[in-house]
């Protein structure tokens, strides 16, 4: 459950960008995913899926293709939930 769910700071998520070695995280609809085992399957290639690494992908995401069910394909790739930047500190 969400419970369980490590809580992710916006510059916590800027810092998964998928540069230098480190994952890729993207964030749906305040759900954070590592999307790096996915990306060198993504149909659209990698380039398009890195642009939303790092940050919040929802509205790239909904331009291209609104169909596609994200929060199934990724189930398995979730690390955490949004939150503000001053939550884990609390
Ligand atoms: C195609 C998944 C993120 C750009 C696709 C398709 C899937 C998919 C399943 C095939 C769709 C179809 O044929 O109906 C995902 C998942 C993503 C993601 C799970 C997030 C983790 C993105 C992002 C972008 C993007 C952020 C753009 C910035 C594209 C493009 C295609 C595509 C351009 C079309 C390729 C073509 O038909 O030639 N993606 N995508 N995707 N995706 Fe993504």
């Amino acid at each position: 459950g969400v419970s369980s769910l490590q809580r992710v700071t916006p510059s916590q998520l800027k810092q998964h960008n998928g540069r230098k070695g480190k994952p890729a995280w993207s964030a749906y609809q305040g759900k954070v995913y590592n999307v790096t085992p996915y990306v060198p399957f993504h149909p659209g290639g990698e380039g398009e899926i890195r642009r939303a690494a790092g940050k919040d992908g929802e509205k790239l995401f909904n331009e291209v293709h609104p169909w596609v069910n994200w929060d199934n394909m990724l189930e398995s790739c979730i690390v955490g939930i949004m939150v503000g930047e001053a939550e884990t500190l609390k």
